[in-house]
């Protein structure tokens, strides 16, 4: 009976992805949110029963599934426990800056669906760190997923002030998350990728793991990852940046974030969803090659599917994160994936 009734809220999820679509997509994405919202205050919820032993341990942390849902979704952590309960292992909250700021003019996200794709220009629009912060301290309990808090600076932060913002948000964030993720791969923020330079990225790293040892004493130790481009596949460029995230102990990486190597008629901004999936594969294989089968490596980009997710594993993957996928197909993608983990 509860699996009848879990089948048909996720048929009406998938009516209601559908219909959302007649709106604006940042005015879609946000009704659906708010719907997903008001179902779990009704109690409502589609965790997953337990499926084949699919746990795993990466950086000192148990995840259940493999599976979590990709940042920019929930930048201000107004959605937790909905998101949360939707079967993830763990979400990704923000970017967030110190300072809240609107992002960029609208509209700023536009649909292909016909490629199953999004390109997006947000430029981090957030109600800064402090108000996601108290968010994540009101949720009751989410023992059942973990947390990432994904920071940023910013827009009118310069760049060689860029570390003071990292060090603000990493010092308020590091008390209430799991682990950090450290965004300097957005191609929505000027100049913000130029922190990934072998020139910049050691002073830049190294500042923020002497942070995370001070804060270890406190608060114990929580992992830092480094989100990373998918432009950046010249094997050479990649080799460097390998070398200073394993000789800076950087606790893992993200493989990746959008990419701004498309023609998309609505101009700038970076591609997500299947038309992004080539591309950040080829990262992702490049990257663990480089880094070893040890290295913690979180797969993001473009996956829509089961094929997908599998092939993300299968190329190195020990996590996967979906966020475009989740936006075309609903709820349903993350039965289906946590299903064929079971078979
Ligand atoms: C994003 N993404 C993103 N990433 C990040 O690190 N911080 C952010 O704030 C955002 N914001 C954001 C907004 C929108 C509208 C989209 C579509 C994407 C990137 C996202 O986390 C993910 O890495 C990419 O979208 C690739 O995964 P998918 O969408 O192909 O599964």
């Amino acid at each position: 009976m509860k699996k009848v009734l879990k089948s048909l809220i996720l048929k009406l999820m998938g009516f209601g992805t559908a219909f959302f679509r007649i709106f604006p997509p940042e005015i879609s994405s946000n009704m659906a949110l708010k719907s997903l919202n008001t179902l779990n205050t009704l109690g409502i919820t589609l965790i997953q029963e337990k499926k084949g032993n699919d746990e795993i341990e990466l950086f000192g942390i148990n995840f259940k599934n493999k599976l979590g849902l990709a940042a920019g979704l929930d930048k201000n952590g107004d959605y937790i426990n909905a998101l949360g309960n939707l079967g993830f292992s763990f979400i990704e909250l923000g970017t967030v800056t110190p300072r809240p700021q609107r992002g960029n003019k609208k509209p700023r996200l536009f649909r292909d669906q016909k490629n199953l794709s999004l390109l997006n220009r947000m430029g981090f629009n957030n109600k800064g760190v402090e108000y996601l912060v108290s968010k994540v301290k009101k949720v009751e309990t989410h023992s059942h997923y973990k947390i990432a808090i994904s920071i940023g600076k910013n827009f009118d932060t310069p760049n060689e002030k860029a570390i003071d913002d990292y060090l603000f948000c990493l010092e308020k964030a590091y008390p209430v998350t799991n682990f950090i993720t450290v965004n300097i791969s957005s191609p929505n923020t000027k100049d913000l990728r130029s922190l990934q330079s072998p020139r910049e990225l050691p002073n830049f790293l190294s500042a923020l793991k002497e942070k995370q040892h001070s804060l270890t004493k406190e608060f114990g130790y929580k992992p830092l990852l480094v989100k990373i481009s998918p432009d950046e596949n010249q094997i050479e460029h990649l080799k460097e940046i390998s070398n200073i995230l394993v000789s800076l102990e950087i606790d893992g990486i993200i493989a990746t974030n959008t990419s701004v190597d498309h023609k998309h008629k609505k101009g700038k901004g970076g591609i997500s969803g299947a038309l992004l999936f080539k591309k950040s594969t080829k990262v992702l294989s490049i990257m663990r090659e480089n880094l070893g089968k040890d290295f913690p490596i979180i797969a993001s980009g473009g996956v829509t599917d089961v094929k997908t997710y599998w092939k993300k594993i299968n190329t190195g993957a020990d996590l996967v994160q979906i966020y475009t996928g989740l936006i075309y197909r609903g709820p349903q993608i993350i039965e289906e994936i946590l299903n064929s983990i079971e078979q």
